[in-house]
């Protein structure tokens, strides 16, 4: 039986899709998680604490453990294990993208950079350190601009620009994030000090999943983002497959997916990708060597049921995978934003919501009693719905009409 170490952050929403899909295949899992974690006791398999802030130490005890316990294969399911994964895999020998590769995605200068030298479609950016004078900057560039962290992720400290005000007050506020002890954490001394300047690239946004092997891009899914991505936040919501673009489009887009990976140097494994189209041109805007994050990926099922999650298993173990094939019906789901910050009260109209034609679910993921913070400076979201049914269209409406019924009482907090 295959032994996997499983990366999961103690943040991460993927833990239990994960353990049940390992669970039915029968593989021995070992949870690596840090010392927040929150599946003690319930994750069923051994648990190895391992120090997520620094990749290298926590490589070092993946492989201390690995000398005792020997591992065929490890899966980083969300973006803060993979440098641990990618350095503990290069030690041991064992299958998994290249340090450098896995890097890149976690470094956005560094993501341009190789993405712009491969000549892929790709806006004028700027590295802006924090302890330099931004004025001469927000003079310099054309707007609009999106400024963003090197380092983080959901869009946290991510904003649109359109004059040197809104740039000075976005370096402000970006500055600000990054001198928390979290994002210092997660961003790793060298990356918390500057932030990026990207040309704003119009257009509709969608996301790929896709499984690499070998360098060579297999899809398993598009999803189409049909709310307005313009800014100055860019809150994720509705996400819906099979995608309504023209054929064209999608081969373009995977086309132009494949070879950013090339670019990066990714060749095995999930990857997430975000693209823009703009004047016909596709522009990767962001790529990560995992599967789509949040609940999402419970919109996915293929063959005769197999969820993500297996199939990512059962790649990374070299069992066999009896489809890639995503079922028919459309599916979608809506992230929830956090609309304000304050005290969440309550949440009414769960049942309602859950009563439109087409809705499936909904589950609210975030504790009431608690503080919610929006984008920019937040990271979570009050909860998913989810759908399926008819065509993509009746999909988004369903999401669209469950979240008018759903109310979120929150106090504001002075
Ligand atoms: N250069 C850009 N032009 C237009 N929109 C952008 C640009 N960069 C980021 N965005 C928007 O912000 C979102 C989050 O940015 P991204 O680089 O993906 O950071 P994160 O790692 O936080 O997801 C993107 O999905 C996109 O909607
Ligand atoms: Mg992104």
């Amino acid at each position: 039986m295959a032994r996997v170490l499983l990366l999961i952050p103690s943040e991460s929403y993927r833990a239990p899709d994960f353990m049940e899909a390992a669970g039915r295949l029968g593989v021995e899992v070992v949870v690596g998680t840090d010392r927040r974690n929150p599946l003690q006791g319930e994750s069923g398999g051994r648990l190895v604490e391992l120090d997520f802030d620094q990749p290298d130490v926590g490589a070092t005890q993946v492989e201390a453990f690995a000398t005792l316990h020997p591992l065929d294969t490890i899966v980083a399911v969300d973006d803060g294990g993979q440098l641990i994964a990618a350095r503990a895999a290069r030690r041991l020998e064992l299958p998994y993208n290249s340090v450098g590769s896995v890097e890149a995605t976690r470094n956005k200068a560094r993501l341009r950079e190789l993405i712009a030298a491969a000549g892929l479609p790709s806006p004028e950016a700027h590295v802006l350190p924090l302890n330099a004078d931004p004025r001469e900057a927000a003079r310099a560039v054309t707007y609009p601009v999106v400024l963003k962290p090197l380092a983080l992720s959901a869009s946290q400290g991510v904003l649109r620009a359109d004059n040197e005000t809104e740039f000075l007050a976005a370096v402000a506020r970006i500055r600000a994030i990054l001198q928390t002890p979290e994002a210092q954490e997660q961003c790793g001394a060298p990356l918390a000090d500057r932030l990026l300047i990207e040309g704003y690239v119009p257009g509709i946004e969608v996301s790929v999943e896709g499984l690499l092997d070998g360098g060579r891009l297999r899809t398993l899914a598009i999803f189409d983002k049909p709310d307005p991505l313009v800014g100055p936040t860019f809150e994720e919501t509705i996400y819906v497959t099979p995608s309504r673009l023209p054929d064209a489009d999608q081969q373009s887009l995977i086309a132009t997916t494949e070879a950013a990976c090339r670019a990066l140097g990714l060749e095995t494994g999930p990857v997430h990708a975000e693209l823009r189209l703009h004047e016909g041109r596709w522009y990767p805007i962001d790529i990560a060597a995992r599967s789509i994050g949040g609940l999402c990926a419970r919109t996915l099922s293929f063959g005769t049921g197999m969820s993500l999650e297996e199939i990512l298993l059962r790649h990374a173990t070299g069992l066999d995978v009896p489809s890639y094939e995503r079922e028919a019906a459309a599916t979608g789901v809506m992230m929830i934003p956090i609309p304000r910050a304050g005290v969440l009260r309550a949440v009414r109209g769960v049942a309602e919501a859950e009563a439109v034609p087409l809705i499936e679910s909904v589950t609210i993921s975030i504790r009431t009693g608690g503080l919610v913070v929006p984008l920019p400076e937040g990271t979570e979201y009050l909860g998913f719905i989810f759908a399926k049914g008819g065509t993509p269209a009746e999909v988004e409406q369903a999401l669209r009409d469950a979240h008018a019924q759903l109310d979120f009482e929150i106090e504001a907090v002075e």
